[in-house]
């Protein structure tokens, strides 16, 4: 999206759609008598309610818009300014303000500028400190929302259907640096195109993206910068490893499995050093436990994996100077001839053997391998990121990921930065409890255990088993990764790249 700054006063601005922000009234909500919204106080909005002959403020009177966050309310301009239409969009109460507030509103205009197909829209930027957050900072949640909220996946879109997003210019009334708002637009575009890299390859569907597309598409990043290298490793050199447990995931599908190592180099010396592992299953069917439910969606199952790709398309735009590795165990989950069995007792490269007890909790036997492997490298910290369990979302719902793991300090961090980025998440606690389930049979442990509803613990627990002396956190993004309806900036249903923007925050923090 281009970006460009002026001090034209709205009216001015060549653009197709002007923004007005408007204020939610503070307080209790009476809905029988609502209290109207007002106009952002700035001159600038002031100045187009003037020049619209205070069109906009009779226009809030009416009490049907009342400026809560996000919302919208679109009024014809009649010629009296050089765009067409202008969009209110509500910031909702000042108390409740956010950086996401921002994210919000800037996904609500440009849903409505895509629904007017205009091209362009222009706003006004405070460029003083507001309620404790500088221009600077509002200007990067403003363009992560508007990147966000623009993408589509339109790759297999016939001409006929749903026209495409016309939005392609932002135009900015502000005064000031304009240096510093330009960094911090082009830190937005980074974050986000390592976020919206991870929602394509999510939503392409396992007919396009096996593992082996997987590997190529990672080959092809590291392709793009130098400070990124990448290998991936064959089924033979996977054996050759001993990941016994990924290669019996893959048994029973005709695509092979493969493994992906991508590395980042920092320009400088980085003492630190950040190992991510991805659950990269591009479809999981269940297995011979074949799935009853919603199994269309499990194309979704390589969410991990592609944040972890996204994220070093945002390491190689941002230039952050932290040293990071990628693991990704990647496989198709079926239910072929050759499939692994329940029952079946299985080796893994930790030398641990494991019982199959259900062959759809898949991706903790990929990622069993993988941790090991990326234990062997002695990161500072390792994060594994795994759309792991349905669980998940009856522990905490669509929007909280769930983490766990056995440090303390890395837990925190990751908290605090998803706090920062919008992508809320949530501890849970590994309690020894839930692990009789699982070493009460003859191998050293099952993949699944019988009489607990704590899944996302138990998957946790089992995990925690192939992670030696090293700091390790776990995500579970089976429900955060994939918006199963349009919510705020995510325009469609679909993949999220949750938690790539976490990652920037949480390495930017170090
Ligand atoms: N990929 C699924 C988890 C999942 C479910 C992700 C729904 C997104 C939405 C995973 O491989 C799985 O099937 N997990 C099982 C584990 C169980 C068999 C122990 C689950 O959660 O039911
Ligand atoms: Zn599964
Ligand atoms: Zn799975």
């Amino acid at each position: 999206m281009e970006i460009q700054f002026t001090k034209e006063p709205l009216d001015q601005i060549g653009v197709e759609l002007l923004v007005a922000v408007c204020v939610a009234q503070e307080g209790e909500k009476n809905l029988e008598k609502p209290k109207p919204a007002f106009l952002r106080r700035v001159a600038a909005d002031q100045h187009l309610d003037k020049v619209l002959g205070g069109y906009l403020t009779r226009a809030i009177q009416d009490q049907t818009f009342l400026g809560n966050e996000g919302e919208t309310l679109v009024l014809h301009s009649f010629g009296k300014t050089k765009a067409k239409h202008i969009v209110l969009v509500g910031m909702g109460a000042p108390k409740k303000f956010s950086l996401e507030t921002t994210r919000r509103m800037a996904g609500s205009i440009v849903q409505v500028a895509n629904r007017l197909k205009s091209n362009s829209v222009a706003a006004f930027l405070n460029p003083a400190p507001f309620l404790g957050t500088k221009a600077t900072e509002r200007l990067q949640a403003l363009f992560e929302g508007a990147l966000i909220a623009n993408y589509q996946f339109d790759s297999f879109r016939g001409k006929n259907k749903k026209p495409k997003n016309t939005l392609k210019k932002w135009v900015l009334q502000t005064t000031g640096n304009t240096n510093a708002l330009k960094e911090a637009c082009q830190v937005a575009e980074g974050i986000v195109s390592g976020v919206n890299l991870a929602r394509e390859l999510t939503n392409l569907p396992p007919n396009k993206l096996n593992p082996t597309t997987l590997g190529k598409a990672a080959l092809d990043l590291a392709k793009k910068y130098r400070s990124i290298s990448c290998k991936v490793l064959t089924p033979q050199q996977i054996r050759v490893e001993r990941m016994w447990a990924l290669l019996a995931v893959s048994q029973g599908a005709k695509t092979p499995p493969s493994f992906i190592h991508l590395k980042y180099h920092p320009g400088k010396n980085s003492k630190t050093k950040i190992a991510l592992v991805g659950k990269g299953i591009t479809f999981d069917s269940g297995g011979l436990n074949i799935k009853t439910k919603k199994m269309e969606e499990m194309k979704m199952d390589m969410g991990g994996a592609a944040a972890v790709i996204g994220f070093f398309e945002t390491l190689g735009k941002l230039k952050l100077g932290v040293a990071v590795e990628g693991f990704i165990p990647a496989a198709e989950n079926m239910p072929g001839s050759g499939a692994y069995h329940p029952s079946d007792i299985i080796d893994s490269r930790a030398g641990k053997t494991i019982e199959i007890i259900n062959t759809d909790a898949e991706g903790r036997l990929a990622l069993a391998d993988a941790l090991d492997y990326a234990c062997d490298t002695k990161p500072t910290y390792l994060i594994d990121m795994a759309t792991l369990t349905g669980g998940a979302a009856y522990a905490v719902g669509e929007v909280v990921t769930p983490i766990l793991g056995n440090d303390k300090k890395l837990i925190e961090k990751l908290l605090k930065a998803g706090e920062k980025a919008g992508e809320p998440a949530w501890e849970l606690p590994i309690v020894q409890e839930y692990k009789r389930g699982l070493v009460d049979g003859p191998a050293d442990i099952k993949n699944s255990g019988s009489g607990s509803n704590a899944s996302t613990i138990t998957g946790a627990i089992f995990l925690e088993e192939f992670i030696r002396d090293t700091k390790w956190a776990h995500m579970d993004i089976a429900y955060t990764s994939w918006a199963a309806k349009p919510r705020y900036y995510f325009s469609e249903v679909g993949a999220t790249g949750n938690p790539i923007r976490t990652l920037t925050y949480f390495i930017q923090g170090l």
